[in-house]
């Protein structure tokens, strides 16, 4: 069994990552002090795959599970289906040693996670990621968050898990689609923080795309010790953390601008790496056959570089309004070479739009 530590004082928690690993939730959920009652959130699409099997091992361990599927989408991270889990928490008994365990992609780790946070003044949160990208991204670091009509992820707090369960088999019944955006957030890791899992990436895209099972364990693994660590040195992201946003900024942008469903998150992510390293680029910072080497990446595993039809100016405004805005100036993330990013502020609106024009 793979274990990866978030090392974070009286916060720190295992992430398990093992093929199979659902069927031992109930006995590795033991070895926490939790009440018997648990409420597992999932959607409609993962309820019918994986909650009996939960729901089992949950049982044969003494846990009483109670199950609540919401709509699968990015639309069931809002306080509207907050309530209705607050509700189902409420009458279904949960107290403030049950747990609530998520089951199921980013948006209901986020979801749970949020009502977790609140419900009681938080009760403890498990993560049972069944997307790629939240195996390797999102059930790590403690972003909780729901919706606002005038944003994304408006909402929210910064609030750890107690345990993390991964069990690749699991991304055996996801779409390519979905497959493809967490490989945005895997090349993101090799880009910001290790070269050499870049190089693992260009000699595995294939093993990857298949969905080798060995390949899937080695890289969700590495992904998420390159989190671990990050969080571990800056949990509220003050500084360090924001590199995990390399590719975002624009590509939040991106999937504003389409309403949230014509590009996924993962494929905002692609093409915002591809415009933030155009940036880095255009400043100086980083050679073009860095540049080439990441377009490179990113097309093998057929991610998508550019969003044709969308317009420069649209994504400027959307860009004036990103959380990641300080005095009135964006943190951008960019890269050097592969294997390590900068923070930076000094950057132009020409180099901004620049970028923007080739990637539109
Ligand atoms: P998602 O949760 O919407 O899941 C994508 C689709 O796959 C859904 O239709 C879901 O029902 C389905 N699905 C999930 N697991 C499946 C499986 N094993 N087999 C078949 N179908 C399955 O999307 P996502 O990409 O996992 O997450 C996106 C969300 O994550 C966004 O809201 C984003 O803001 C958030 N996010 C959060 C963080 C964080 O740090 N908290 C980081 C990155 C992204
Ligand atoms: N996904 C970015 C972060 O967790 O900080």
């Amino acid at each position: 069994m793979a274990e990866v530590n978030v090392d974070l004082q009286e916060h720190s928690y295992t992430i398990h990552i093992v093929a199979g690993s659902i069927d031992q939730a109930g006995e590795l959920l033991r070895t926490l002090s939790l009440g018997n009652k648990v409420l597992i959130i999932t959607d409609d699409n993962v309820g019918p795959l994986y909650a009996d099997k939960l729901v089992n091992s949950l049982k044969a361990a003494g846990f009483t599970p109670h199950v609540l599927a919401v709509r699968p989408g990015e639309g069931s991270k809002s306080l509207v289906t907050a309530n209705l889990v607050f509700t189902e928490a409420i009458k279904s008994g949960i107290d403030r040693n049950c747990a609530i365990i998520a089951l199921g992609g980013g948006v209901i780790g986020d979801l749970a996670g949020f009502v977790a946070a609140n419900y009681l003044r938080g009760v403890p949160f498990i993560q049972v990621p069944t997307t790629l990208l939240a195996q390797v991204d999102s059930s790590v670091g403690g972003k909780t968050a729901v919706n606002h009509e005038l944003g994304k992820n408006l909402i929210g707090a910064f609030y750890q898990p107690r345990m993390v369960i991964i069990d690749p088999q699991t991304l055996q019944t996801l779409n390519d689609r979905e497959l493809k955006a967490g490989i945005a957030e895997i090349i993101k890791y090799g880009v910001i923080a290790d070269h050499e899992f870049f190089a693992y990436l260009e000699v595995n895209a294939m093993d990857l795309l298949a969905r080798n099972p060995e390949v899937l364990t080695t890289v969700i693994g590495k992904c998420c010790q390159i989190k671990a660590d990050i969080v571990a040195r800056d949990e509220r992201e003050s500084s360090l953390r924001m590199i995990l946003n390399f590719g975002h900024t624009i590509g939040h942008a991106i999937e504003g601008e389409g309403g949230y469903f014509e590009y996924n998150h993962g494929e905002g992510v692609a093409i915002g790496m591809h415009a933030a390293a155009l940036i880095s680029q255009s400043i100086g910072l980083c050679e073009q056959t860095q540049v080439t080497a990441l377009t490179n990446l990113i097309a093998a595993f057929g991610l998508p570089l550019a969003a044709p039809g969308y317009h420069p100016n649209k994504l400027l405004s959307f860009l004036a309004r990103d959380k990641k805005v300080l005095n009135g100036k964006i943190n951008w993330i960019l890269m050097d070479k592969i294997g390590h990013v900068t923070i930076t502020n000094e950057v132009t609106e020409e180099n901004i739009t620049c970028a923007l024009r080739q990637i539109t």
